[in-house]
């Protein structure tokens, strides 16, 4: 039986960076109702020549270094996005040019915000039945285009960025399970009505910018991160006062704090970043563990719990020795 671990991680945030009070000139808001009601102080925005692939490769290369693997290792790439520099070819695809390799597989998953969870399954599974040995597995996302920075109960939630993990196959665990969900009943709660088959008019209309209700989309958010946390410790026999780091998605301080909480976790042992960088979507949980890695936090050997939701509605989890 092979397992999969993680190698080493990398992340990249664009040079730009935005303060709520940034905000208080563009719409009706405050730096203190961002702050109280989101947890976010900033975020970062990418150049306007700037692309999804741009960042996707530098926290690439990152991960690749501390991994100690060189670019012709890798025989795998997936990346998490929902917002691709082009319709086709995928941004993975780009990813492989730039890098300068080629042959192996390379290909991008669309799951919104729990978009690296649902590849580092894909990934997971690879390794785990020999399709593949050394995957790169990025999330990265430039939000700012597809913000509406006219609608002040979404453009202030967002930023760009991009982080990787290199997942390489192993004796043990690693990545010890993955869950992922879906219910794709409450796609009115959250998305971008705009899309290729939907036309390009609707492009013009303010239809290609986020929607969300965002009540909704927090009241499910906090029932259902709870649910998938305890489905995945059950599972593993573990108590969530083994968890060394929950690493979760960071869309909103009171989501993340509501999930640490039901699981008595304190916040001591959560990674936080959703201050610094705000929601990057699939890029937000590889960002955060290359974060907490980086400083020292994390440790190898540390239990580590990966919890995400998103528009679909998606979820997921990942429960994972460091
Ligand atoms: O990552 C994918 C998943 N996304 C999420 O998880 C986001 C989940 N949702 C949330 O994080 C929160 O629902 C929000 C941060 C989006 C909103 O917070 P809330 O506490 O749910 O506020 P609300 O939508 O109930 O709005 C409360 C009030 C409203 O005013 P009225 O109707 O009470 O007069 C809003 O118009 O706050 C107003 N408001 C703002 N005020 C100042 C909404 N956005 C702003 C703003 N500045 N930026």
């Amino acid at each position: 039986m092979k397992y999969s671990s993680i190698a080493g991680t990398g992340a990249y945030l664009p040079e730009r960076v935005m303060a709520n009070k940034d905000f208080e000139a563009m719409v009706d808001t405050s730096d203190e109702w961002i702050r109280e009601r989101t947890g976010i102080k900033r975020r970062h925005i990418a150049a306007e020549d700037q692309t999804t692939s741009d960042m996707a490769l530098e926290a690439a290369l990152k991960a690749l270094q501390m991994a100690g693997v060189s670019k012709e290792d890798i025989d795998l790439i997936i990346v998490a996005t929902t917002t691709p520099d082009k319709v086709f070819p995928s941004t993975a695809c780009i990813v492989q040019r730039r890098l300068g390799v080629s042959g192996f597989a390379a290909f991008d998953v669309h799951a919104a915000c729990a978009g690296f969870i649902y590849a580092l399954d894909v990934a997971n599974r690879f390794i785990k039945t020999g399709g593949a040995s050394c995957v790169l597995v990025i999330g990265a996302e430039t939000y700012s285009r597809i913000i509406n920075w006219k609608d002040r109960s979404t453009c202030v939630l967002f930023g760009d960025g991009a982080g990787a993990i290199v997942l390489k196959a192993a004796d043990k665990p690693g990545v010890m399970s993955t869950h992922i969900h879906a219910d794709g009943r409450h796609e009115d709660s959250l998305h971008v009505p705009a899309g290729i088959s939907s036309g390009y008019d609707l492009v013009q209309r303010e239809e290609a910018f986020i929607h969300m209700k965002g009540n909704e989309v927090f009241r499910a958010a906090v029932g259902v991160l709870d649910a998938i946390a305890r489905e995945t410790l059950s599972i593993n026999g573990v108590q969530p006062g083994d968890i060394d780091w929950l690493i979760p998605h960071q869309a909103n301080l009171r989501i993340i704090s509501a999930a640490a909480k039901k699981l008595d976790l304190p916040m001591d042992r959560v990674v936080v970043t959703v201050d610094q960088h705000a929601n990057t979507s699939s890029a937000s949980i590889p960002l955060a563990l290359d974060v907490a890695v980086r400083d020292g936090r994390v440790q190898r050997g540390d239990l580590l719990l990966f919890e995400a939701f998103g528009a679909g509605f998606t979820w997921g989890s990942a429960l994972v020795r460091y």
